[in-house]
């Protein structure tokens, strides 16, 4: 090291501190301002020189250090927080017509013809809430339901282009900066290209990529995705520190230190906004990042107060959505993939085209009806559409460019896996591998949903591991998972000892899990988390539940679906079609064996408790104000006091949300003047469903 030893412990902290300006100044340069400004050698020095320093000095350390955005300890789990202003959605409009009656509304809320905007891109990431005070960031987190997100202060300190300290001088003591955490394209592709090198699981799309990397408990697989970060918004600003426009707000954000996008524009009434949407569809292609449209936003802050909101969503802005991406391309081949239920989708192979961002060589095909409907051939030239994180869709066939040899495409007789036949019900669109858990495939798809992460949460057992297990005759069914030995996972390919042991203890802890988790992971038919948790809360125990099925039975083979498995349907939800898979599932001798296998095994799950005490809005009071689109209001109410909630005629300061839903009352306005947090139908039903 050439520079000089500081002797003394006055002088350390003044190297210490020299150290991280400078660093954070040349993190701002690289990774906000994309202008370097010191080869990354001469960047590493001082970094290592610091790194030296605190670990020879622990107690200078402090989590504004530009070393700690390596990422520390894992956490285990998130917490939630609360967000001291609601981070509320946009509204869309997706055509000029639509955009024109939110002009003409702000225009007449306002009584003012020459309006202003700050025209933005609608960045395709992850919403996210950084609460600076006294300059230093100290907590940052997620959306969420808009009220509540998830603390990810750790996950977000590793993003370089977040400052962990404002800069600047004219900051205000809380400060609370809302923008949009993503992934670029390039640094998606790159990241993919080596999951998939290293056999891991692949993301559909950036967006996808962003949210999981920001999920992580571990900072230090956050630090090591290409995560980027733009300001576009703040929480409520004190008067001192508010500008007079969003404009100027942005100017502001910049000073401090965060990344605002260089695309963002001031724009003049409707005709600004219709030419910056045009402008930058004709750049979307080409931007490094996924934008799914723009966003419009009243730049004068103060007209803003004027035109007010509607539920969750400002008047005040609205996104302009960009149509998902079509492109032509030849379908090469059709396969039937075998699910975990044995259901045969059809998958089109295609020759690989770029389309909405990501290369597409795969799209779904659903069934055959669509094909038949698509009335498409192999050779054909077909249309494909991708929109947001959905799997690429074909659209149609360019019927005129059809070849002379296209083939016709035929539903397999036999399983194309383990060659069982293939049945198609009566009144099913779906053909099935009538093999059940002997076919291969079906047991892979039943395994891999039953160590999945909301499922019996085994991890380290992947899609590689199962296969190789399955093959060599290790796991039959998932009860053998609990019957593997470290000695035999060591010996199986790209397995060292110590993850063997890793995966044996993931697999034990596994043991201890409640039953909601244990009916979802038996991957019973139209059983998914929701109707998993109906069935534990109602219930309550899993014997109740067989014995119910068994009760059942006989009225499965009922002639009227209505008088089908009467007391399954006692379930919310759970209607004829559902009720009778649950039943068949929980009277297959084979199924019970498995059941007992696993709890024999040592899995167990404590009772369910009765549902009014710890349900997901427990000791929480809402008023209902208008009409819901979903359900009746005794519905609604039926269901928040099974959450363990109550709903009272009145808005008061003890209110803890209204629910407003189609025009809504006075109530609404008073929750608003209370400062009561409104939710609409859609954010009721996110907090029923989330416990
Ligand atoms: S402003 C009150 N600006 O869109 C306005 N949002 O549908 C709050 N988004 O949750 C949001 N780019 O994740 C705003 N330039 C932008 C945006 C943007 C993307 C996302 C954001 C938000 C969602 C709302």
């Amino acid at each position: 090291m050439t520079s000089k030893k500081p002797a003394s412990k006055n002088e350390v902290t003044q190297r210490v501190q020299v150290l991280r300006d400078e660093l954070e100044l040349h993190n701002h340069f690289y990774y906000v301002l994309d202008d370097p400004r010191i080869p990354d050698a001469d960047y590493d020095r001082l970094f290592r020189e610091l790194q030296e320093l605190e670990a020879a000095n622990p107690e200078l350390i402090t989590p504004e250090s530009p070393t700690q955005r390596v990422g520390g300890a894992p956490l285990p789990q998130f917490t939630s927080v609360r967000h001291a202003t609601p981070m509320l959605s946009l509204n869309n409009c997706f055509s000029e017509q639509e955009l024109e009656d939110f002009h003409r509304r702000i225009r007449d809320a306002l009584g003012i013809d020459a309006i202003e905007y700050v025209a933005e891109p609608k960045l395709d990431g992850l919403a996210v809430s950084l609460v600076y005070e006294s300059g230093k960031l100290v907590r940052a987190a997620t959306r969420g339901d808009g009220s509540e997100g998830e603390d990810i202060t750790a996950n977000i300190r590793t993003l370089r282009s977040i400052p962990l300290k404002l800069r600047g001088m004219d900051w205000p003591h809380s400060l609370d900066v809302r923008g949009e955490v993503y992934m670029p394209k390039a640094g998606f592709a790159r990241m993919n290209e080596e999951a998939a090198e290293k056999g891991e699981k692949v993301f559909v799309n950036p967006r996808n990529a962003a949210a999981g990397s920001l999920r992580q408990l571990d900072p230090r697989i956050t630090a090591n995705r290409p995560l980027q970060f733009y300001a576009y918004a703040t929480g409520l600003l004190d008067a001192k520190s508010r500008p007079d426009t969003h404009w100027e707000l942005l100017s502001k954000l910049r000073e401090w230190g965060f990344p605002v996008c260089d695309l963002d524009e001031r724009v003049e009434g409707l005709q600004g906004c219709l030419s910056y949407y045009a402008k930058l569809e004709k750049m979307r292609a080409k931007l490094p990042f996924e934008i799914d449209g723009v966003v419009y936003k009243l730049d004068r802050l103060a007209w803003r107060d004027e035109v007010g909101f509607v539920a969750r969503a400002p008047r005040w802005a609205i996104a302009h959505k960009y149509p998902a991406e079509e492109v032509s391309t030849r379908l090469l081949d059709v396969e039937f993939q075998v699910g975990r239920t044995g259901t045969l989708t059809p998958v089109a192979r295609l020759q690989p085209v770029f389309v909405g961002g990501v290369t597409v060589s795969n799209a779904t095909l659903h069934n055959m009806d669509e094909i038949n409907r698509l009335g498409v051939r192999i050779g054909d030239t077909v249309v494909v559409r991708r929109a947001g994180d959905v799997i690429p869709e074909v659209l149609k066939v360019v019927a005129e460019q059809r070849p002379k040899d296209a083939r016709t495409i035929h539903l397999p007789e036999t399983c194309p896996v383990c060659a069982s036949p293939v049945v198609q019900a009566e009144n099913e669109v779906a053909a099935r591998c009538s093999a059940g858990l002997t076919c291969r495939a079906q047991l892979h798809g039943a395994l891999m949903h039953f160590v999945s992460r909301r499922a019996m949460d085994i991890e380290g057992l992947g899609d590689k591991l199962l296969a190789q297990l399955i093959d060599q005759g290790l796991v039959r069914s998932p009860a053998d998972i609990y019957q593997l030995t470290a000695e035999q996972l060591a010996q199986l390919e790209r397995m060292a000892e110590k993850s063997a042991d890793n995966v044996i203890a993931a697999i034990e802890h596994s043991k201890q899990t409640s039953l909601e988790r244990f009916l979802y992971a038996l991957g019973i038919r139209d059983v998914g988390e929701t109707t998993a948790r109906d069935l534990a809360r109602h219930f309550r125990q899993l014997d109740a539940i067989v014995d119910a099925a068994q009760a059942d039975l006989h009225s499965v083979h009922a002639e009227k679906d209505k008088d089908r498995c009467p007391t399954l349907r006692e379930v919310p939800d759970v209607g004829p079609i559902v009720a009778a898979h649950i039943a068949q599932f929980f009277t297959e001798p084979q199924n019970l064996a498995v059941i007992a296998e696993l709890r024999q095994a040592g899995v167990h799950w404590p009772e369910v408790a009765m549902v009014k005490s710890d349900g997901p809005l427990a000791g929480k009071t809402l008023v209902l104000t208008g009409s819901l689109s979903g359900m009746s209001r005794d519905q609604a109410q039926a269901r928040i006091e099974a959450a363990g909630g109550k709903v009272t005629s009145s808005v008061s300061k003890k209110t803890d949300y209204v629910v407003a839903g189609e025009s809504p009352g006075s109530k609404l306005a008073k929750a608003e003047k209370l400062g009561v947090t409104v939710l609409d139908e859609a954010g009721l039903m996110e907090l029923l469903e989330h416990s």
